[in-house]
């Protein structure tokens, strides 16, 4: 097994200003597809297993969606009865997007800007924390994420994450059978991201259980884990890939509770 981690500690430094530059422009796209999105906030729907997992979590809700992006499935979890979203992310032009199609459909979600881990926002403000599809990666002090999400939450609130399944980085996309890539390790601590919006930034890695561990750590009490074969994200042009074929994990659901 490979655990050597490909990347220096010079290449490494300034990653995090390169990356949030580099948010802030792919970003942009949320803005050249403003209406294509409107169209989609107005019918968005979480997926059937958030669906499922999340079933008598989101109604009344105060809800916070750390790095929340183009803000699409805020619309989702207004649909099934939130009070509020409030989205935190760090790219002003992500934000300012997703506050005017909110403000046009006339719905209870704000935008604001924060950095994670340390957002800044009130402590024990949200019932549910709703966060994930590419979110986890771009923290490099997972610790200081999970303590952070906690501190949002009352007591006796949920923080739902569904993400990347941490193999997914290992796959290739080869259409004829599934491979793991050379140049990637399960055990390494980050990777360059070689796809689109995210090109060139360093993606932090952890394992399962490492992520795991962490929220356990920060005083969550785990209530579901689940691995799914479907991945959240499929680029748009890419031919399917057989990693997607059902034999692999892709994707993971974690919801977990804030004992005290
Ligand atoms: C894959 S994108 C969006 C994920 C979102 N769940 C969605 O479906 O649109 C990741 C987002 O995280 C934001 N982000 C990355 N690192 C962040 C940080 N340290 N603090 C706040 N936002 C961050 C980026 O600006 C970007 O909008």
């Amino acid at each position: 097994m490979d655990t050597s981690d490909p990347m220096d500690a010079r290449e490494a430094m300034g990653t995090y200003d390169e990356t949030r530059r580099a948010w802030d422009d792919a970003s942009h796209k949320h803005v050249r597809e403003y209406e294509s999105l409107l169209v989609e906030a107005r019918t968005a729907r979480l997926l059937q297993c958030e669906e499922r997992l999340l079933s008598g979590l989101v109604e009344h809700a105060e809800v916070i969606h750390p790095q929340s992006g183009h803000g699409i499935d805020d619309h989702a979890l207004l649909r099934l009865g939130a009070a509020s979203v409030l989205g935190v992310d760090y790219s002003p032009t992500a934000v300012t997007a997703a506050q005017r199609r909110a403000d046009e459909l006339g719905v209870a979600a704000r935008y604001t800007v924060a950095e994670l881990p340390d957002t800044g926002l009130d402590p024990a403000s949200a019932d549910l924390v709703y966060t994930g599809k590419g979110a986890l990666i771009w923290n490099e002090d997972l610790e200081a994420w999970a303590t952070e999400m906690h501190r949002l939450l009352r007591p006796g609130g949920h923080l739902f994450v569904h993400e990347a399944h941490p193999l997914v980085p290992l796959w290739t996309w080869d259409a004829d059978a599934p491979r793991v890539r050379e140049d990637r390790g399960y055990f390494a601590s980050r990777h360059v991201n070689d796809t689109f919006p995210a090109r060139g930034a360093t993606e932090h890695q952890r394992t399962l259980a490492g992520t795991v561990m962490a929220i356990v750590r920060a005083g969550f009490v785990l209530e579901q884990l689940e691995e799914h074969p479907e991945p959240f994200w499929r680029p748009d042009d890419a031919e399917p890939a057989a990693a997607w074929d059902g034999r692999l994990p892709n994707s993971f659901s974690l919801l977990a509770r804030r004992g005290s």
